[in-house]
């Protein structure tokens, strides 16, 4: 699975270094350079490679979408990181962006990379029918913006410190983290113009969503700073509305895996060729960043 995911990494921070650099006349590259690279584990690109592996969608396609949604996530990471948000000094083994570059560019950055998403979804590259791409581009704002994202980072920050119920908390983590999970499983079905399944892939794109999240919230109770890149047992400080929080950290063991079970109950109708997406979630549960 590090191979794999290894391999994606570089196929995508390629297509996406290719494409900045076309713009290396901007003072923004670089702090947009050094939100994106060399980044994360690409847990949501590996998704869409999955998918795509599974309805045979073409992988120059895969890429562009893979670029756009890691993308939108480096923005959404800079901005999370931000002293009026988690105030966070460390991200992805070495220091925020905002630390490194100062407030008003890191906020700056964030933006340019959320539209450099579009911008990657409508270029020329993507090879799609308009009609097509404009559905991507449109699903990909819900999944970033108030109904996505954006509100669900809203939320996180309006429950700090609060009692918060367990389907409010799910809302929460469903928005900040599980829409853009569902825009990877949905995006490549859009692609292939298949609608027959669309609707079991975008719940379990939020399923995978919402499990990555309450996954990170381990991390973040039990996690070790260094194995993470990031600061953990932060949420306690902060008073996060979290799983754990809620329910303690057990009963959000029993909870992640109830969902994995959904997922995979749902996968059950998909043969072999949906056996990287199984491995994906199996990482995700055992992962330790
Ligand atoms: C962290 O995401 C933020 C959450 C949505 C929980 P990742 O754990 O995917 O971050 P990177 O990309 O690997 O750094
Ligand atoms: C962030 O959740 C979710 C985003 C959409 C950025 P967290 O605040 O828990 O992410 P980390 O733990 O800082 O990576
Ligand atoms: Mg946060
Ligand atoms: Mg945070
Ligand atoms: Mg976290």
């Amino acid at each position: 699975m590090e191979k794999k995911l290894k391999k994606i990494s570089k196929r995508v921070n390629n297509y996406l270094n290719s494409y900045l650099s076309k713009f290396n006349s901007s003072e923004l590259i670089e702090p947009m350079k050094y939100g994106l690279f060399p980044g994360g584990k690409k847990i949501r690109s590996k998704i869409i490679f999955d998918i795509g592996k599974i309805f045979n969608v073409n992988k120059r396609n895969l890429l562009i979408l893979a670029a756009s949604v890691e993308a939108i996530h480096a923005y959404s990471l800079i901005h999370d990181d931000l002293p009026c948000m988690d105030d966070d000094k460390l991200r992805r083994g070495k220091p925020s962006t905002h630390i490194k570059f100062g407030e008003s560019t890191a906020i700056l950055a964030g933006n340019s990379l959320l539209t450099s998403a579009f911008e990657l979804l409508s270029d020329n590259n993507l090879k799609v029918q308009d009609k097509i791409k404009s559905r991507l581009i449109n699903l990909l704002s819900r999944c970033s913006g108030q109904t996505g994202i954006a509100g669900g980072q809203y939320l996180d920050l309006s429950y700090e410190k609060k009692k918060v119920p367990l389907q409010k908390i799910l809302n929460m983590e469903l928005k900040k983290t599980g829409k853009l999970f569902e825009f990877c499983c949905v995006a490549p079905l859009l692609i292939k113009k298949n609608q027959k399944n669309l609707n079991t892939f975008s719940k379990i794109g939020k399923d995978i969503g919402l499990l990555f999240q309450i996954v990170d919230d381990m991390i973040d109770f039990k996690g070790i700073t260094k194995l993470a890149g990031k600061k953990t047992k932060k949420d306690f400080k902060k008073g996060k509305a979290t799983i754990i929080s809620l329910l303690g950290y057990k009963n959000a063991v029993i909870y992640s895996n109830k969902l994995k079970q959904n997922i995979y109950n749902k996968l059950r109708s998909h043969d072999n060729k949906a056996n990287d997406l199984r491995e994906t979630i199996n990482f995700i549960m055992e992962r330790n960043n």
